[in-house]
């Protein structure tokens, strides 16, 4: 497809997207935290549930996922740990995609989220419709899309990749001579094809949170802080990921501050990482990387508004009401689990390695 018809595609999707504003979050006292967080493990352990959280989400809920036996993870983890986990009941706090993927991995258990209206701008910005037709239209190329996108965009793709994985199994395809289709983020697309030197045809998304970081006051504060290492996620556009000592997962991102010798770090993902950074590296000095809200409007400040909408009191409800159950209808699952299957036998391979 040529740049001028991908500008189209792009204009007909941003539209569609419908960025909520930040949920407003009353602090619980103290006390009354604690006996929420006992009251939630309580019903956890009556109902054989376990709680899967994601990194972005708030850290009362990752600490307790943690506390109950359950995962904080990202989204490739959390997808593996649905998998191999023995309870009946699987409790996903994090946005739509990564429930639905627990769901199409298991679909005889019951998926509950605290937010299921909770969405992705990736997500809400590759509609299946336009891309089956984008698809159709380059039907000689093998289409990887990332784990941010609905049941039914996975079930029309060949493979499902997480930004923990997508570098390896692209090297892997280009090694077969296989043309590829990616979809939706293309900033981790283009990130990928650079990287790999694989011809790419690139759906035009992007992440609201990751697009607002802004390369030149990264650059004006790490000249503020020039021992620091620049930790990128590589949802993040091309200018920011240039600047960066490390483009990776949310995982290698944690992993970069537990493990580099530097004290001081400038962090280019949402800000609810720093949570699990902070439990690993607790002497060490995050600092979050500028986003347009300097001076400017912000849509995020590097908070994903989808991941806030995850809270202690939505998750008690949940699992008193029984709401917040996620459905993929197994026809649907069985075709999405396809291609989310080939991610998670491949990941194992690289594991043995
Ligand atoms: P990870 O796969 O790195 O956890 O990222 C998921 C996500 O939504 C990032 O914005
Ligand atoms: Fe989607 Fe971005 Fe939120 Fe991740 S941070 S869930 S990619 S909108």
């Amino acid at each position: 497809m040529k740049n001028g018809a991908r500008e189209t595609l792009a204009d007909v999707i941003l539209p569609r997207i419908a960025v909520p504003p930040h949920p407003f979050k009353p602090e619980l006292p103290a006390a009354d935290k604690v006996a929420l967080k006992e009251r939630i493990a309580a019903m956890l352990r009556q109902q054989n549930a376990v709680l899967v959280a994601h990194y972005y989400t708030d850290g009362d809920l990752q600490d307790l996922a943690e506390a109950t036996g359950g995962c904080v993870a990202d989204s490739l983890e959390m997808a593996r740990f649905a998998a191999a986990h023995p309870a009946q009941t699987l409790v996903v706090a994090g946005v739509r995609f990564m429930g639905e993927t627990s769901k199409i991995l298991n679909n005889e258990k019951r998926v509950l989220m605290p937010a299921p209206e909770a969405t992705c701008s990736l997500d809400e910005g590759c509609p299946i419709d336009l891309f089956t037709d984008f698809c159709d239209r380059h039907s000689d190329h093998t289409v990887v899309v990332y784990a941010n996108t609905s049941a039914e965009v996975k079930a029309r793709s060949h493979w499902v990749v997480t930004s923990g994985i997508a570098l390896s199994v692209v090297k892997h395809l280009a090694e077969k001579g296989e043309k590829i289709l990616w979809g939706p983020d293309r900033h981790l697309g283009r990130y990928v094809q650079r990287l790999t030197g694989v011809e790419m045809i690139l759906w035009p998304g992007s992440c609201v949170v990751h697009e607002e970081f802004k390369a030149e006051a990264l650059t004006r504060l790490h000249a503020l802080h020039p021992q620091a290492a620049v930790l990128v996620h590589p949802e993040s556009p091309e200018e920011v990921v240039a600047l960066a000592d490390v483009v990776g997962s949310t995982t290698a991102l944690i992993q970069a501050v537990r493990d580099l010798p530097n004290r001081e770090f400038i962090v280019a993902t949402d800000a609810g990482i720093f949570n699990k950074m902070r439990q690993l590296a607790p002497d060490k000095i995050l600092l979050g990387a500028p986003t347009a809200g300097e001076g400017a409007t912000c849509e995020s400040c590097a908070r994903c508004p989808w991941m806030e909408m995850n809270t202690l009191q939505q998750l008690a409800r949940v699992l008193e009401t029984g709401e917040g159950e996620i459905q993929v209808a197994p026809e649907l699952a069985a075709r999405a689990r396809i291609p989310i299957q080939r991610m998670l036998d491949f990941a194992a391979t690289l594991k043995k390695e």
